[in-house]
């Protein structure tokens, strides 16, 4: 696991970081953290335009996607698409940063936190991207899924989890002494640490670090997304 890597991560999250195997990874570990105990059907709020990844993790992790609208000249959701979509199973909304494009999600954040809805900043195709006020997109999120896939910003492959919430960081360590532990990647942390600059680290720190994990490569509950 590098240091270098992780760093620049908390440098615009805090939190814990999880290198992984695929963004599809971060998500499917996201929709299993935003979960809540005894729940038999929770739902997640999507925007409608994006890949067809985010679903699809969410349905894998036991989700019932519910589409928000999306503006036809960004594409990106807003509040008010969203709480159209949002209902007492609700347990996640997700936010995509479509093509780099971000926007002003403090009153979105805020209407999940006032539900305990688990607030989701997809920022596979964002990464490094401002929000209009300046700070980091990501900013807002509970938790911070990246993709570094051929086609994304930063090409090394993987994906990474940033959990920026403490009560999630401890629901993290409960699924990782589940029979079927997730183990990070240390080869992803290993080139990101080639091409992202390295601001000083904030507070945090890497998951997998310590959970002791080193060198096997992350392996979700299905090989799906491997
Ligand atoms: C918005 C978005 N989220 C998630 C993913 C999934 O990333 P990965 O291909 O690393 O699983 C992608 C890309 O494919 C994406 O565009």
């Amino acid at each position: 696991m590098s240091s270098s890597a992780e760093a620049a991560f908390l440098a615009d999250h805090g939190g814990d970081v999880l290198f992984c195997g695929r963004g599809a990874t971060a998500l499917y570990l996201a929709f299993a953290l935003a979960r809540r105990s005894g729940d038999d059907a929770p739902e997640v709020v999507l925007p409608a335009a994006s890949c067809a990844t985010p679903a699809n993790a969410a349905c894998l992790a036991g989700y019932r996607p519910r589409f928000a609208d999306v503006d036809p000249l960004t594409g990106l959701t807003s509040l008010e698409a969203v709480r159209a979509r949002v209902t007492p199973a609700t347990r996640a909304v997700v936010f995509i940063h479509l093509f780099g494009q971000t926007a002003d999600l403090t009153a979105l954040a805020a209407f999940c936190r006032e539900r305990s809805i688990v607030f989701i900043e997809d920022l596979a195709q964002a990464q490094g991207a401002r929000l209009p006020d300046g700070r980091p997109a990501g900013a807002e999120s509970d938790l911070a899924v990246y993709s570094f896939n051929s086609t994304k910003i930063l090409d090394c492959g993987g994906g990474a989890l940033v959990i920026c919430k403490p009560e999630l960081t401890e629901a993290f360590r409960v699924l990782m002494a589940r029979p079927w532990p997730p183990q990070a990647d240390s080869g992803v942390a290993a080139q990101l640490a080639l091409s992202l600059p390295q601001p000083a680290s904030r507070s945090g720190g890497s998951l997998a670090r310590a959970a002791g994990n080193s060198s096997r490569a992350f392996v979700p509950a299905t090989a799906a997304f491997v």
